[in-house]
């Protein structure tokens, strides 16, 4: 019998129904379908509605991905992890609020803040809780209405960033059974806090007592250096992984990376030497959905089949922080819902 373990015991997403199409932009922005399609790989995303917020998104993600859990995991949820760039306010934090809504008593209630990082760092927060024996099932959530930090007139954003919610259900195993989480890589650097930010709404700002110029509210990304940073670390971070797993780049069987952009998924699969088939992507009609853009992910290819139980999976993802990370695993036998 392999040592106590996390394993991934259900998978559930949510889109919001409101389809943003490049053609819709670009009668609003100064933008074309073409062009968005040629540099990220999007044609469509998803925008909540007005009074849409996280918690409305995260909530029905989890009560799905508990749905999908039910055959198989214990009873109780002894801790929520919400990952999300986009909370319902400042304080307090949105979790406790899901927990509630989802019915589950009385958890541990957190948010994770890394950015795009932040589903696969709540992952690993939640598995190292099960594998430390502090609980026996954790529900992690990735979840997003980043329509309501992006400058509706900036196109450098405007057209990437999009809303929607995943999550999944751990609970207690062995780390031989399919679906157990087999280890993880996380990392930061703050020396690129700038490259993708929201200058105004903090204490910085707040304690400089200067009125925040209405544009710093919004989410500012400096593209070009993101892309680079985003293949180089998440480059590092899943060779590391790869090394703590045993696992040759010819026995990942799928690479589940942050859908940032086509062509940085592409980039990272030529630094690995992984045959571009066996990464998963669905940006095309998602876009940038931050913390909730792995779950997504792996409930779109696990509704396609794409995944066999005991598949050796890699998911990588980097953001805002700098924050990176990875986790090895493999797949389960589950049916998302
Ligand atoms: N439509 C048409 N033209 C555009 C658009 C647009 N939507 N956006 C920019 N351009 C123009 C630019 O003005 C520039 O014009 P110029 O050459 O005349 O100056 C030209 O296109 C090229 O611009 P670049 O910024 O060099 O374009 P690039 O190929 O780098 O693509 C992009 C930009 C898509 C933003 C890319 O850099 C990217 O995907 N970066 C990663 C962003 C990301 O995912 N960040 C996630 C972290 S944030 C978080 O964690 C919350």
């Amino acid at each position: 019998m392999g040592a106590r373990a996390a394993v991934l015991a259900g998978l559930g997403s949510y889109l919001p129904p409101g389809r943003m199409t490049n053609e819709e932009l670009s009668r609003r922005l100064d933008t074309s379908d073409e062009w968005i399609h040629k540099r990220t790989g999007i044609r469509e995303r998803r925008w909540v509605d007005a009074g849409v917020s996280t918690s409305d998104l995260a909530v029905e993600a989890g009560q799905r991905a508990l749905k999908s859990a039910a055959n198989g995991a214990p009873d109780a949820v002894g801790m929520v992890i919400l990952a999300t760039t986009t909370p319902d306010y400042p304080c307090p934090a949105t979790a406790p609020e899901v927990a509630t809504r989802l019915g589950l008593g009385t958890p541990a209630a957190v948010d994770m803040a890394a950015g795009c990082a932040g589903f696969v760092y709540a992952l690993a927060t939640g598995a190292a809780s099960i594998a430390a024996g502090h609980t026996e099932q954790v529900l992690v959530i990735g979840a997003e209405t980043l329509s309501t930090i992006i400058n509706p007139a900036d196109r450098t954003t405007a057209v990437i960033f999009a809303d929607g919610a995943g999550a999944v259900v751990l609970r207690s195993g062995t780390a031989d059974e399919p679906g157990a989480i087999l280890t993880v890589d996380l990392g930061s650097d703050g020396t690129g806090k700038d490259l993708a930010t929201i200058p105004a709404g903090g204490s910085r700002q707040r304690s400089s007592r200067q009125v925040a110029a209405p544009d710093d509210r919004f989410l500012h990304v400096r593209g070009k250096e993101i892309f680079a940073q985003a293949v180089r670390r998440m480059g590092q971070s899943a060779t590391a992984v790869l090394g703590t797993a045993g696992w040759s780049v010819d026995q990942l069987d799928h690479l589940v990376g942050h859908q940032a952009n086509l062509r940085i998924l592409h980039a990272l699969a030529q630094q690995l030497g992984l045959d571009k088939r066996r990464v998963v992507s669905n940006i095309e009609q998602v876009g940038n959905t931050s913390a909730a853009s792995i779950p997504l992910a792996l409930a779109d290819a696990a509704a396609q089949n794409r995944f066999l139980p005991r598949d050796r999976l890699l998911l990588t993802a980097f953001g805002a922080g700098l924050c990176w990370a990875s986790a090895a695993l493999t797949w389960p036998q589950i049916t998302p819902a």
